[in-house]
């Protein structure tokens, strides 16, 4: 009589112990998810946002070593806050800003001036700034989206979706050898999607679960799982990975 083999159990070290990481937006959302998986990996986290009471709030369940209120789309602040930073980094994740749709006949340009400050320029002054103080191994990550094809009202999200990740291959050459990545997601069900869809949040919902190759809407907690690999894979720079359930094929 043969007897089965008894399962062998996986152990492994936690992937960051030992290791800083900053939540530039980590109240919320994407940023907060992976604050709480990074810790989980033997991280200590620090966390941004704008709003202090959230930050505070999201601080202290987390056990965060420490947090600062600014919007990271101010240069001046951004590369202040890097300055200030009382020790080396091994990793910053920008969650930070939002998306703007608009078709061209409502365009508001100050609004879209600001969502290239929230992308392209805070990527470029956050990499500048992070010479020196992000430890060598160590990672940026950047967000962006993967529904860049044409439809009226997102001309400048698609532009954005497009330049991304030409900015981050760029980047990671110029700030070697800190890695830089780029995390392009579909809908991701977090507040900012709430925001975004209002009363037809559920109904969205429900249609990417019927649609979806994953049947099932992407959660905060997918994202944050690509983005600890990313952080612990040394061999990972300056590439982008989709994470959208297959929403793009659709
Ligand atoms: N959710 C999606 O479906 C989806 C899909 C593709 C890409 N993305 C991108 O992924 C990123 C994270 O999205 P999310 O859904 O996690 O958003 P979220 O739920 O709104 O969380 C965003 C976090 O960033 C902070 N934040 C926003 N703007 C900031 C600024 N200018 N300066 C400092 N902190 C700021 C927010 O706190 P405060 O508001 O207090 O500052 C919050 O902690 C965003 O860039 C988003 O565009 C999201």
């Amino acid at each position: 009589m043969s007897t089965a083999p008894s399962p062998t159990r996986v152990q492994r070290e936690p992937q960051l112990a030992g290791q800083t990481v900053v939540l530039i937006g980590g109240s919320a959302g994407i940023g907060r998810e992976t604050a709480r998986r990074a810790q989980a990996e033997g991280a200590e986290v620090i966390l941004t946002g704008r709003d202090p009471e959230r930050l505070e709030q999201a601080a202290r369940e987390l056990g965060a070593l420490s947090t600062a209120a600014f919007d990271a789309a101010d240069p001046d602040r951004l590369e202040r806050f890097v300055a200030d930073l009382p020790r080396p980094i091994d990793h910053v994740l920008v969650t930070a800003g939002g998306p703007y749709y608009a078709p061209l006949a409502e365009f508001d340009f100050e609004r879209a001036h600001r969502a290239v400050d929230e992308h392209l320029w805070l990527a470029l002054h956050l990499a500048r700034a992070s010479v020196g103080k992000v430890r060598p191994g160590g990672s940026l990550l950047f967000m962006s989206g993967t529904q860049g094809h044409r439809t009226v009202g997102l001309s400048l999200g698609a532009a954005l979706i497009a330049a991304m990740p030409a900015l981050i291959a760029n980047l990671a050459l110029e700030v070697a050898p800190v890695r830089v990545n780029l995390i392009a997601a579909g809908f991701v069900d977090t507040p900012l999607s709430a925001s975004l869809l209002g009363d037809r949040l559920d109904e969205r919902r429900d249609e990417l679960r019927a649609t979806l190759p994953i049947g099932r809407v992407v959660g905060p907690a997918d994202v944050a799982a690509l983005a600890v690999h990313l952080m612990a894979n040394t061999a990972l720079t300056g590439a982008t990975y989709d994470v959208d359930g297959g929403q793009q094929l659709l």
